[in-house]
């Protein structure tokens, strides 16, 4: 095989076309969450820093105050996606409401919709493990020269246009697809340019591993606890492996790179899940279903679903496809 060396830069140029949408706009799009995620992990690199750093604690040598890597991250995205002129409006974990680009900004004329999970996983922060950013875009429903309303972001996962995720693990990288099949790129950091390093990810059909936090068990319902024990039981492949990081991101990417299956299911704790379907599940599932795997919340695929508000929550299931099937057996089971 020939040797190759394709940046981001240079393997979105050669695929434009495949972004049904005018020309350079995925380029400015994708160069503004780069270069927002190449922010983010600089501050994530150095997070067992802060306290040192910080002196005092809550304020930083610059005199700012420290704040949440979480809000650090989600200031950051917003603010350099809204310098590229391109984005009407956003969403966000982060936000209450979603926010509107103003007409100041240009945003009235501008077209694409961004929803982020700015830090996922942000738990894992404070002991050194591998977090996220988790991002999905959309064209507005609504016309141009307006302000973005709610029906803009409230549109099923199938609408994307573009989604993807950054892991700050032992290596950055991201991964990202518009509708033509998954792509990760890793970030060099002595250059900070992003290489190709796995072209056309694809979930194996069948893995051994399952991720769930087992620690819930008893409050799960039981379809979901039925499919646990057919992982743990002796067979021929099985029983399988648990990993579990706590981190959707690194979870959903080991995954997607070894086979295996990631479920957050409904809970008496958590009665409609704990994820969010708008900035967690949809771009997951896009990637998915991209990559040859399959997302569903126990009995649906998430792209179909409507959503009716922002932080709406949805019960989870995502990986190879032959896994995912499975658990929906055993979901159906049960189903009322
Ligand atoms: P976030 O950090 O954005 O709130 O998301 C955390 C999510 C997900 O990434 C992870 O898999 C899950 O919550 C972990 O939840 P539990 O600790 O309940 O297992
Ligand atoms: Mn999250
Ligand atoms: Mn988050």
């Amino acid at each position: 095989m020939p040797f190759k060396n394709i940046t981001l830069g240079e393997f979105i140029i050669e695929n434009q076309e495949q972004f049904k949408f005018a020309e350079g706009e995925l380029s400015r799009l994708m160069n503004s969450i780069t270069l927002a995620a190449k922010v983010v992990n600089h501050e994530v690199n150095k997070a067992g820093l802060v306290d040192i750093l910080g002196a005092s604690g809550d304020v930083n040598i610059q005199g700012e105050t420290q704040q949440k890597l979480d809000i650090f991250a989600n200031t950051v995205f917003i603010n350099t996606l809204k310098r590229r002129d391109i984005v009407c409006g956003f969403a966000s974990e982060e936000e209450d409401d979603f926010v509107i680009v103003s007409d100041n900004d240009g945003g009235f004329d501008h077209k694409y919709v961004v929803l982020i999970d700015p830090l996922d996983g942000s738990s894992n922060i404070d002991v050194n493990v591998s977090v996220g950013t988790i991002f999905s875009i959309y064209r507005r429903v609504s016309p141009v020269g307006t302000p973005v309303i709610l029906k803009d972001f409230l549109q099923k996962g199938r609408n994307q246009v573009a989604a993807g995720y950054i892991v700050y693990g032992t290596s950055t990288m991201l991964v990202y697809t518009t509708g033509h099949g998954v792509n990760g790129f890793t970030l060099n950091p002595a250059l900070g340019s992003y290489y190709l390093s796995h072209p056309n990810m694809k979930f194996p059909e069948m893995g051994s591993v399952y991720s769930v936090n087992e620690g819930n068990y008893v409050h799960f319902p039981q379809g979901v606890k039925d499919y646990i024990k057919y992982c743990q039981r002796e067979e021929e492949d099985r029983p399988y492996t648990l990993r579990y990081i706590g981190s959707l991101v690194s979870d959903f990417h080991r995954n997607m790179i070894k086979g295996g299956i990631y479920i957050y299911p409904t809970s008496t704790k958590a009665p409609k899940g704990k994820l969010r379907l708008l900035y967690e599940c949809n771009p997951m599932a896009f990637l998915a279903e991209q990559a040859n795997g399959k997302a569903s919340d126990g009995y649906q695929a998430i792209l179909d679903i409507e959503p009716t508000e922002l932080h709406q929550r949805v019960p989870f299931f995502v990986g190879s496809i032959k896994m995912v099937e499975k658990a929906e057996e055993f979901m159906t089971l049960y189903k009322e």
